[in-house]
């Protein structure tokens, strides 16, 4: 990870996909064996983590018949991603844990870029400007057909406006992923997403394992008391 000023002692991980690719479980999944492994684990979303970035993803995601502008919605993402970062992310990754984010940087490149059409090199620069260059160690990409995520989401919950969006836009956002998993071999990686999510956990376990003697358990653990937020933890029920 890089990191503007100082370097951190945590381990960033980053779960990025389509709709109902699975992302939110294996996040919850990944942060209960990482637990029972000693390690220290900071779960959070995006856009979201924080009181003022939950506002902004509900102002993101609500289904008013109010047309929303794709720049618009690529200033209140970066909105709420700074927020994040400042807030949640860089504090945990200065205090040596393990933090789990629900979709970053790429899903504003796969969504707003790929998808929307708005230049992906302007909003690697927007990224970069909203993140202080904090990135990901590991981007965790979970793959499957559009088709399979929509009807997966569009039984387990109410839908949101993205979600509504055409099955050519969704198309776009996986094809989008795909592309950044090309171009960053090295810190995104594509885990297959229709098998059981018993599978799918074992698959992500072993991605993530060598990487984990990099945070010191024991550092780790004298750093802060275990820490998932609460506050994350109640705005994440509350929000969707
Ligand atoms: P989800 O995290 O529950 O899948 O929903 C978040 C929605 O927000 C999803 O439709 C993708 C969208 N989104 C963007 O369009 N750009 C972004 O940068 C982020 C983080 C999310």
């Amino acid at each position: 990870m890089r990191q503007r000023g100082r370097p951190s002692r945590g381990l960033f991980i980053t779960l990025e996909g389509i709709e109902g690719c699975g992302k939110s479980t294996q996040a919850r999944l990944l942060g209960e064996y990482l637990r029972t492994q000693g390690h220290v684990t900071v779960e959070t979303r995006e856009p979201g983590g924080t009181p003022l970035a939950e506002k902004v993803r509900s102002v993101l995601l609500d289904r008013a018949d109010e047309p929303v502008a794709a720049e618009t919605e690529a200033f209140l993402v970066l909105a709420a991603r700074r927020q994040h970062v400042a807030q949640v992310i860089e504090p945990a990754l200065a205090r040596g844990v393990i933090v789990l984010c629900d979709r970053f940087s790429d899903s504003t490149l796969a969504y707003q870029g790929y998808a929307r059409g708005l230049n992906v090199s302007l909003l690697e620069r927007l990224n970069r400007l909203a993140t202080h260059a904090v990135t990901p160690n590991l981007t965790l990409l979970f793959d499957l057909p559009v088709s399979t995520g929509l009807a997966r989401r569009r039984s387990a919950s109410e839908t949101n406006r993205l979600d509504r969006e055409s099955l050519r836009f969704h198309q776009k956002v996986r094809a989008g992923f795909l592309d950044l998993a090309k171009r960053y071999p090295a810190r995104m990686k594509v885990v297959p997403a229709r098998a059981s999510k018993e599978a799918v956990a074992r698959a992500v376990a072993r991605i993530v394992a060598p990487l984990l003697n990099r945070v010191h358990r024991t550092d780790a653990q004298t750093a802060t008391p275990r820490s998932t937020p609460s506050h994350h933890t109640q705005v994440r029920h509350a929000a969707r």
